[in-house]
């Protein structure tokens, strides 16, 4: 067996040292396994069964779907026929597999109403084309878990040098089904699409919803496939609970910088941006657990997308309840842009720009349904009692919402998880009226424009406003003003020049499935409502709220209310404590237990394969550590002492588990690692974007004149601008008052700058352009 070594550079722009990542690389030459048949004995029993028949009677129709590339001889390991053989049992596997999971549904197994587990799904069926690209991405899985049984089991050949083999191979899938076409001609728009298809005109699909989430280190399965990690040992790792439970207590320290706003429109940001979806059947989302959470469901009844979380017996929350079992299920993954077997990659449900797609939606259709189609508008309620719009209502309110009674508010918007808490619901209604506010003034200035030209140039002005309040108010304040500023994430001229055709802007899977999900620690356990004056505070208990914003409505003032109370309450300090409110206690309903926030995180990191806590050390400029001592440099003394109390290895250690626990850079709310994830997925973001809203020289950028207006907006001016009786803000509304923060006037133009439109004024003529 002859081994190469290649070494990749994989280019890591925004770490401290500007470091270079390297990743090693194994190139195999396979041993003649030729005389090796098809053996199947490897499948499970249950499946094996109900394949038999399937397979005897499969003709050649694969032939035509599966094209193989560049296989290395024809009287090598791996003929054409191998792999055709290959794909044909792993669709019907990938086939099997489904009909079972929908057999299991049909046969009573499935999630209660109202209960956590359901909760968590937010929308338990997806459109016709992301159920068909999960469907291929399935049958890819499983022909490359065919392939490498086959090997391996015939040859000396490990999982993982399969696993560098394929990386060499080109073996792609054809799937005329797929309808992506691998060739997209991209025209001139002016606006960027709702599904951020052609951003990019050399790689079209970067970024677009449905893509696959992208890797800056290699993922590491269990088998190099798809299945759970294990520990170095081969033995499971540490269970997710008890890491929750030993490393990040239930308190809630509050923040003596951040108010509340700061923790949501981190939120906010992150919907726009990221949406990993939960695998379902067709009849809906996945039970994993015995009733209630009594234990996991026995092997015969298990779901094979399920990764239930075990409860210990000695749990001192879940003990009082019998829960031994949290529901949990595995994100949907993506076939890669080109269609190629290897390992799972998880598919983003959502547009991976900063494109306003939590308002607007991330496919034409949702975008379709949310807009008025007069005077460039979207769809709103007004009540009696307010001179300001609302989010429209959802269709069925028990399918999205936990109602106490159907005359409560459950809302629509262009992202599912809108009514997941009271104050998410507030930030995209605030954007809701900044939105129709803005065509409003549009129109009264461009009285010819049509509905689409007022709602296309809206849409441009509200995006810029969300990138300009996140990269010029928001990352400053939680990366460090001046590491921002000098690594060029946030931009300070007024127009960037910097925009890369050749940057990948798709979200890095370690940044959504572990290291923006740091902020979770900063949510405190209470949403503030304060009525006008600010001199008093009414405290409402944040699992109270799940998936129910009726406290926007209870009142003509109580909108306005919320609003302010996030402005005046803190969140919590960015560290390892996390409320109880997140871990015991997640979309409670009307139960006394929820779901584990933490524990779900750290089995979310593992489901999508993420490197290890010491690989993106590496990766990040840090020294991997050899043992748990090593990292005495970024951990303190005791919660070192911890993780090698639960950890066998430190190689074991969890992303999501040691990024978290890490001390924090001087000026950020982030640890080095995950500072370091967060600022390159930002980077990426605004210099992969070519819509950028101050990218200049484009044809379609903004005029300096209206350029200069964006740039004075801020979440304070569209708190003044879009509320009924929010007279006072401070200037920061992502920072506490203090006297360096003090809150002004809304009318003060001078503290609170405001935006003016007037530069959008266009000659009659520029009506068809
Ligand atoms: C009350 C506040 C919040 C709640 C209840 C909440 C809840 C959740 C839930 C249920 C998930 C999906 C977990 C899974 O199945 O893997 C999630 C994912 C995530 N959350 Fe939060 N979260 C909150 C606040 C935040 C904040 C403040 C941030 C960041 C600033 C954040 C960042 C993320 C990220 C990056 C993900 C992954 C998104 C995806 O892949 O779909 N969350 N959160």
């Amino acid at each position: 067996m002859l081994i190469q070594t290649k070494i990749m550079y994989v280019k890591k722009m925004i770490c401290k040292f500007r470091s270079v990542l390297r990743v090693v690389v194994l190139f195999l030459l396979f041993v003649n396994v030729s005389a090796c048949n098809l053996g199947l004995d490897f499948l499970a029993e249950d499946l094996l069964a109900a394949l038999g028949p399937i397979l005897a009677s499969t003709s050649n129709i694969f032939g035509d779907i599966f094209k193989t590339h560049s296989i290395e001889e024809e009287d090598g390991p791996i003929t054409p026929d191998l792999i055709t053989e290959c794909l044909k049992c792993g669709r019907e596997l990938a086939r099997s597999s489904k009909e079972r999971g929908n057999k299991l549904v049909k046969n009573g197994i499935n999630l209660e109403a109202y209960s956590p587990s359901l909760l968590h799904f937010f929308s338990p069926s997806y459109s016709a084309d992301i159920n068909n690209a999960v469907e291929v991405s399935h049958e890819i899985l499983s022909s490359t878990k065919v392939l490498q049984t086959k090997l391996c089991a015939c040859s000396d050949v490990t999982p993982n040098t399969f696993m560098a083999f394929l990386e060499n191979q080109v073996i792609k899938v054809q799937d005329p089904t797929l309808g992506m076409p691998s060739t997209i001609i991209c025209g001139n728009a002016k606006y960027r699409t709702t599904d951020g298809i052609c951003n990019n005109e050399r790689h079209p699909y970067w970024g677009r919803k449905g893509a696959c989430f992208t890797r800056i280190a290699n993922p590491k399965y269990g088998d190099g496939i798809y299945s759970m990690p294990l520990a170095r040992s081969g033995r499971e790792l540490p269970n997710p609970r008890t890491l929750s439970t030993r490393l990040f207590t239930d308190r809630c320290i509050p923040s003596r910088v951040f108010t509340h706003a700061n923790m949501q429109w981190g939120q906010f940001i992150t919907h726009d941006m990221v949406s990993k979806a939960m695998e379902v059947t067709d009849e809906g989302g996945i039970q994993c657990c015995l009733g209630d959470g009594q234990g996991v469901l026995p092997p015969e009844w298990l779901n094979d997308k399920c990764i239930p979380i075990s409860v210990p017996d000695d749990d001192t929350f879940y003990r009082s309840y019998g829960i031994k079992c949290l529901n949990m299920v595995r994100s949907i993954t993506a076939p890669r842009e080109d269609c190629t077997l290897g390992p799972a990659e998880q598919m983003n449900a959502v547009t991976s720009f900063l494109d306003g797609s939590t308002i607007y939606g991330s496919d034409k259709k949702t975008s379709m349904k949310l807009r008025s189609k007069k005077n460039g508008k979207l769809r709103q309620v007004n009540k009696k009692d307010s001179c300001r719009g609302f989010l429209p209502s959802v269709d069925d309110k028990s399918a999205s919402c936990d109602l106490r009674n159907s005359s409560e508010p459950c809302y629509v918007s262009g992202d599912l998880r809108v009514n997941q808490t009271p104050t998410l619901a507030m930030l995209h209604t605030l954007f809701l009226r900044e939105h129709n506010r803005i065509a409003d003034i549009l129109s009264e200035l461009n009285p010819l424009w049509s509905d689409e030209k007022l709602y296309q140039e809206t849409r441009k002005i509200v995006i810029a406003e969300i990138q300009h309040i996140t990269y010029q108010e928001w990352l400053p304040a939680n990366l460090g003003e001046s590491y921002v500023r000098y690594y060029r994430i946030s931009p300070s001229s007024l127009y960037s020049r910097d925009y890369n055709e050749d940057v990948n802007p798709g979200i890095i899977n370690s940044f959504g499935a572990a290291a923006f999900r740091f902020m979770h620690s900063v949510v405190p356990d209470t949403i503030m409502a304060c009525p006008s004056g600010y001199n008093a505070a009414y405290l409402h208990r944040l699992s109270d709220h799940y998936f129910n914003p009726s406290i926007l409505e209870t009142s003509s003032e109580a909108f306005d209310d919320v609003v302010r109370g996030s402005v005046s309450h803190y969140s919590a300090e960015a560290d390892p404590f996390v409320s109880g409110e997140l871990t015991n206690l997640m979309f409670k309903s009307y139960n006394r237990w929820g779901l584990d926030l933490i524990a779900t995180d750290i089995q979310r990191g593992r489901d999508h394969g993420l490197a290890s806590y010491n690989d993106y050390r590496e990766i990040c400029g840090l020294r991997k550590a050899r043992c748990f001592q090593d990292l005495a440099g970024e951990i303190t003394q005791d919660r070192i002492n911890a993780l090698a109390r639960l950890y066998e290895c430190v190689d074991d250690i969890d992303l999501f588990v040691g990024g978290s626990l890490e001390r924090d850079v001087q000026g950020s709310i982030f640890g080095h690692t995950f500072h370091c994830i967060v600022a390159e997925q930002f980077y990426r973001t605004r210099i992969g974007d070519r819509f950028f809203y101050d990218n200049g020289e484009m044809p379609h950028s903004f005029s300096s004149d209206q350029l200069k207006e964006i740039k004075k907006t801020s979440l304070a001016r569209v708190i003044c601008d879009n509320t009924d009786g929010v007279y006072y803000v401070q200037k920061k509304a992502f920072e506490l008052e203090s006297t360096y923060n003090p809150k002004y006037r809304c009318d003060d133009y001078e503290a609170i700058p405001y935006v003016d439109l007037t530069a959008w004024k266009k000659p009659i003529l520029d009506l068809f352009d």
